[in-house]
């Protein structure tokens, strides 16, 4: 498996892949990989030549100190894991921080037509100027013709999707359906860090969701959204951050609804000191 360290070498030896007409489908990730990156890049190695997967995390994301400094970084592992998928069809970049942003490690300003003033962007502080610095940069050194990203966080995918419409990134950006443990908790690479405790009472996000859909068919989102609030503050681990019932397009949340619109649920819940994302489609 080729395993860049440094945009240079990646990108001389994307020039040979592009020159030998091979197409390219990347996988943006912080690695701690698992079972859900690996459904991404499955989808890519199904649609292309060849799979770069970048693992890379990335500062200016991050709003909380603690959060970036105990994320899981399990290079070894990773790559590991991504042998049993592939070892010829994957190529791993694995950069630095000074590789991507040298001395300065600030992100840039963007505008995503509102997008990025609902849901994870009021509650984390700049994130999505640091997702779309990084993506950005990242389609900028791999070039490649489709990118895959996870449902599960359905608001970044569409911020990619705006990004690269705004500046005309010749990307095709795909997203692809959530990835479950059994017991139905959405696969991410914080929930390593759960303890049994929480790890157990996670699946109630999604059991919850569940329920939400049902009633959805019903009731008002203002009286699902009351009794979705109701059950975590009985709770007694799993802490509610928020839970919105959102248009799709505008991620606006849904004051009447319409049946000419398409609504989807979004949940954050703390456990512990962990913050654990979900959603849903509804209709
Ligand atoms: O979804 C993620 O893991 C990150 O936000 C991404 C897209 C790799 C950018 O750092």
């Amino acid at each position: 498996m080729r395993i860049f360290k440094n945009k240079t070498d990646l990108t001389t030896y994307v020039d040979v892949l592009k020159s030998e007409k091979k197409t390219l489908g990347f996988v943006p990730t912080m690695g701690a990989l698992h079972q859900g990156h690996a459904s991404l890049i499955l989808e890519g190695l199904k649609e292309n030549d060849f799979v770069a997967v970048s693992i890379f995390v990335n500062p200016t994301q991050f709003d909380n100190q603690e959060d970036l400094v105990k994320y899981p970084r399990t290079l070894d592992c990773d790559v590991e894991l991504l042998k049993t998928i592939s070892d010829e069809k994957i190529i791993v970049y694995a950069p630095t921080v000074s590789d991507i942003y040298g001395s300065n490690v600030t992100s840039t300003s963007f505008s995503y037509d509102g997008l990025e003033h609902e849901m994870e962007g009021k509650f984390r502080d700049g994130h999505f100027d640091g997702v779309g610095t990084i993506v950005k940069r990242l389609f900028e050194i791999v070039r490649p013709n489709k990118a895959y990203f996870g449902e599960k966080d359905f608001q970044q995918l569409m911020i990619i999707k705006k990004l690269v419409e705004k500046y005309e990134i010749p990307v095709t950006v795909v997203g692809c359906k959530i990835h479950r443990t059994e017991d139905g908790l959405a696969m991410s690479s914080r929930n390593t860090r759960l303890k049994l405790d929480y790890r157990e009472a996670a699946p109630f996000i999604y059991e919850t969701l569940k329920s939400v859909k049902q009633k959805f068919s019903k009731k008002s989102a203002y009286k699902v959204t009351d009794w979705v609030t109701k059950q975590f503050a009985k709770h007694e681990l799993l802490e509610l951050e928020y839970f919105i019932i959102a248009e799709v397009k505008t991620l606006k949340t849904v004051k009447r609804k319409s049946n000419k619109k398409t609504y989807r649920a979004f949940i954050a819940v703390y456990a512990d000191d962990i913050r654990l994302i979900d959603n849903i489609a509804l209709n």
